[in-house]
C-alpha cells in the first residue's frame, strides 16, 4: 500500500500542535519535516526545538529531511529531538557512508536524498547502509513547485537498484493525484506532499485522493 507523508512545510506554523493531531487523525503514515538552513537551500524553516515541541502529539514516525549544508553537525540535534528517520542530501556529504553510520549509531533510520540534477549512481556503494532513498522531484527549498517529469526514469532506475533490499523509496516535490500515480508506477513507496494535503483543509480526503 502507498504511504503518504504530509510535509508540515505547508502547515499553519502558528498552530503546529493541532496540525500534527489533525494529520494523525486524517490517516497520515509519516510526518515529513523539512529542515532548511538558508544555505544549502534559499529558505529557513524548522529547527530541533520545534521537532521536540511537536513530538508528544503523535506516535507517527518523524521523517526528517535535512536540506542543510552541514548535516553531520545537526544529526544528533534531530535524533535527540525525536526524529525516527534522518535523511541527508548526497550533494553535501563527502563521507556519505560515514554520515549514514553516524545516523544508525544514534538508533535512527538513515536516508539519502538526491536533488533533480544528481544521478542515482551516487547511491551504488551505500545501498547496504541505508533505509530510505528520497528522490526530489523539484529543486528543494519551497513547497508548491511543479513536479519534474524527468525524474520518473531516475525513480525507476533506483527501484531496480534496490531489488529485494529493505529500502524505502520516497518521492518529494509537486506531488498531486496525477504525479503521485506516476511516481508510484515508476516504483515509489512513499509520497511526500505539502500543497496537495493541506489545500482546502480536508486532510483526510486529500490523503485518500493521493493514495
Ligand atoms: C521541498 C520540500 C518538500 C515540499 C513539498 O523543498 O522538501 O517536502 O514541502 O511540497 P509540495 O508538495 O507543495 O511540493
Ligand atoms: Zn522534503
Amino acid at each position: 500500500m502507498v504511504k503518504i507523508a504530509p510535509s508540515i512545510l505547508s502547515a499553519d506554523f502558528a498552530d503546529l500542535k493541532n496540525e500534527i493531531i489533525k494529520l494523525d487523525e486524517a490517516g497520515a503514515d509519516l510526518i515529513h519535516i523539512d529542515v532548511m538552513d538558508g544555505n544549502f537551500v534559499p529558505n529557513l524553516t524548522i529547527g530541533p526545538a520545534v521537532v521536540k515541541a511537536i513530538r508528544p502529539y503523535t506516535k507517527l514516525l518523524f521523517d526528517v529531511h535535512l536540506m542543510v549544508k552541514n548535516p553531520d553537525d545537526m544529526i544528533p540535534w534531530f535524533a535527540n529531538a525525536g526524529a525516527d528517520i534522518i535523511t541527508v542530501h548526497a550533494e553535501v556529504c563527502p563521507h556519505l557512508d560515514k554520515t549514514l553510520a553516524a545516523i544508525h549509531k544514534l538508533g535512527k533510520k538513515a536516508g539519502v536524498s538526491l536533488n533533480p540534477s544528481t544521478p542515482e549512481s551516487v547511491l551504488e556503494y551505500v545501498l547496504d547502509n541505508l533505509d530510505l532513498i528520497l528522490v526530489m522531484t523539484v529543486n528543494p527549498g519551497f513547497g508548491g513547485q511543479e513536479f519534474m517529469e524527468n525524474q520518473l526514469s531516475k525513480i525507476a532506475k533506483i527501484r531496480e537498484m534496490i531489488g529485494s533490499k529493505p529500502i524505502l523509496l520516497e518521492v518529494d516535490g509537486g506531488i498531486n493525484a496525477l504525479s503521485g500515480a506516476e511516481a508510484i508506477a515508476a516504483g515509489a513507496d512513499i509520497l511526500v506532499a505539502g500543497t496537495a494535503v493541506f489545500s482546502g483543509g480536508d486532510y483526510r480526503s486529500n490523503i485518500e485522493a493521493l493514495r
